[in-house]
């Protein structure tokens, strides 16, 4: 049988996942080769005419604290009335997790698959992450925050015109058990459709 069942602890772990806060998790990350497994776990995603719509940018060890230079700078610029306790907080954004995986959605939007087909696969490979670093014992947060959106910020990921960040995956270890939070109820959105009127 493919695949092969049962896989219950899979299911529990997915069915009670939580994305746990970028500024409560800590080391330890992923190993190199622990990250390795999770990434490429990550990019098996369905993938409508095979086009791989998508690449991710690592920040992990000192690269976190760089990119927080180069955040702090391009808040001040944007907001030079920013006080010590702001430019700091942007200088350690990256450092609130070992590990800082961007997502970037990159289309074809001239390829006969839809963009927004293309658009999808990179949520699902976003989503994938935070199962498969679940599975593989880690927490995880996806944030956009404003730096996903910032044009210069952008342009350090070498964006081209028919690129967006999907977000950045923040990776670690969570001290304790994040509390649930409100969720729709299943049943709320799920429903069976049933012919009509002879449709
Ligand atoms: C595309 C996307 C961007 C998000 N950006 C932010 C953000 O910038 N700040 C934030 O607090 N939560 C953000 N979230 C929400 C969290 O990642 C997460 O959904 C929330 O904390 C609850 O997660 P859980 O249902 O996995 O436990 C974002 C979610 C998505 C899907």
């Amino acid at each position: 049988m493919y695949p092969e069942r049962p896989l219950p602890d899979a299911l529990e772990r997915i069915s009670g996942r939580r994305s746990v806060k970028a500024m409560d998790l800590t080391e330890p990350g992923p190993d190199e080769a622990t990250l390795q497994t999770i990434l490429t776990t990550a990019l098996r995603v369905p993938d409508h005419g095979k086009l791989g719509p998508w690449r991710m940018v690592i920040f992990s060890g000192n690269d976190r604290a760089a990119f927080g230079d180069v955040l702090a700078k391009r808040w001040q610029s944007l907001h030079p009335e920013a006080n010590e306790a702001q430019i700091s907080f942007e200088k350690n954004r990256f450092m609130r997790a070992p590990v800082v995986v961007a997502v970037l959605s990159e289309r074809s939007p001239e390829h006969k698959i839809p963009e927004w087909e293309q658009i999808l696969s990179a949520g699902a490979v976003c989503q994938n992450l935070l199962i498969a670093a679940s599975l593989a014992g880690f927490a995880a947060q996806w944030l956009t925050e404003w730096y996903t959106y910032d044009a210069h910020v952008q342009s350090l990921f070498e964006i081209g015109d028919h690129e967006d960040i999907a977000g950045f995956i923040y990776l670690g270890s969570a001290a304790s058990k994040p509390d649930e939070r409100p969720r729709p109820e299943p049943p709320s959105r799920i429903q069976h459709w049933h012919a009509q009127n002879g449709a």
